[in-house]
């Protein structure tokens, strides 16, 4: 039997494959879950899930895509965590995790902040028999009246508190899910971290409007009326969130990191491992074109590693970050280099805009 490239381990748990399905739509039920796993994903982040889900009320419609030339960049969603009832839940986690041993179940988890409601979830989703817990303090709209999702996320000393009080009766791994939508993600991830969190997942939904009708001058979606910023996901957000993760590999090198935001083919998987991932985590594209997409993912992703003898998906981790610096090292590397170039901006005189523009641009 040929061997396995695409096999890793993160925090001590065994992946058959990187390539994870992250928390939303495609890991809303144990039906899903059970699809991906048979399409062949090496694991499922579940819908977060919380204690008491009659407290969430989710809408219609939800989402919105961002199209340029009929195609969708970006997508937006105002989608609430889960509103399946727990008990239900840790029933079908018991069931996933006999019937499918080998892949890696991930409990996505938010509460209001206190320890009480984190400890009492933590336990009951760890005693069900997920293999890792994920702490959602980063959905946009994880319903901030409560102080839930990215209100948490963006102050450092609930995120301490929130991890430490997980970390005291986890039996499993932990990671914190960060929020792109602060300005600096290494300083609640370095709460985190010092609070006890084994890995990274970065990242989240960044707020969004993803259009106006300007026949109405309403936002786009809108529910009766009425609108509220979404969380922007797929291919759009990958520049982000490939520099997020890089900047918390830079900060962070020893700690494991699973990337998401914008993954869709094996050049992005790659890109997310290149800049300090382990781990990959897909959403919006399955939405958009189902679970099958496993296929292409991972044969391009060993496409990549054949094409540079790598012998282990591992050998790609956090392979770019020597290759960043500063914008002064970049200028004396060039001015060293005695090539000649357009680089004063007095080269734009007007109407040569698009040729000098062109002409400063790696494609
Ligand atoms: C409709 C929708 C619902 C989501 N729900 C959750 C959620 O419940 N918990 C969570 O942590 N992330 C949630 N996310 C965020 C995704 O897990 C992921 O971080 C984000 O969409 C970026 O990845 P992508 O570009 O592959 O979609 C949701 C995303 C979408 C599009």
């Amino acid at each position: 039997m040929s061997k396995n490239k695409l096999e890793c381990y993160s925090n001590g748990v065994y992946f058959e494959n990187p390539f994870l399905v992250g928390s939303g739509p495609p890991s809303t039920n144990a039906k899903v879950i059970a699809r991906s796993f048979d399409a062949g994903w090496g694991g499922s982040v579940i819908k977060t899930l919380s204690l008491d889900h009659t407290k969430v009320k989710n809408i219609a419609p939800r989402y919105g895509q961002y199209k340029v030339d009929g195609k969708c960049i970006g997508f937006t969603n105002n989608e609430l965590i889960t509103d399946r009832p727990l008990s239900v839940w840790l029933e079908e986690i018991r069931e996933l995790k006999k019937r499918y041993p080998s892949k890696v179940l991930i409990g996505s988890i938010m509460e209001e902040p206190t320890r009480e409601n984190w400890q009492e979830l933590t336990e009951k989703v760890c005693k069900a028999g997920v293999d890792i817990i994920e702490l959602n303090l980063s959905c946009p709209h994880g319903m901030p009246e409560r102080k839930m999702g990215q209100a948490m996320g963006q102050c450092p000393e609930v995120v301490s508190d929130v991890t430490s009080w997980v970390k005291e009766v986890s039996t499993v791994p932990v990671w914190a899910k960060m929020t792109p939508n602060i300005t600096d993600i290494t300083i609640p991830a370095a709460a985190a971290l010092k609070a006890g969190a084994d890995g990274l997942t970065a990242i989240n939904t960044i707020l969004s409007v993803s259009g106006i009708d300007l026949k109405t001058f309403k936002p786009v979606p809108n529910v009766k009326g009425v609108s509220a910023f979404g969380g922007y996901s797929y291919k759009a957000v990958k520049p982000i969130g490939l520099r997020m993760v890089g900047e918390l590999a830079m900060a962070f090198p020893k700690v494991e990191i699973s990337g998401v935001g914008g993954i869709v083919d094996g050049q992005s998987s790659a890109e997310y491992l290149c800049m300090g991932s382990s781990t990959l985590q897909v959403c919006t594209a399955i939405m958009l074109d189902g679970f099958k997409i496993i296929g292409a993912l991972k044969s391009e992703l060993e496409a990549v590693l054949d094409q540079h003898g790598m012998e282990n998906v591992h050998e790609l981790k956090a392979k770019s970050l020597e290759f960043f610096g500063t914008m002064e090292e970049m200028a004396k590397r060039l001015e060293a280099s005695k090539q000649k170039t357009k680089a004063h901006t007095d080269h734009f005189e007007g109407d040569n805009i698009v040729e000098v523009s062109k002409q400063l641009t790696l494609d």
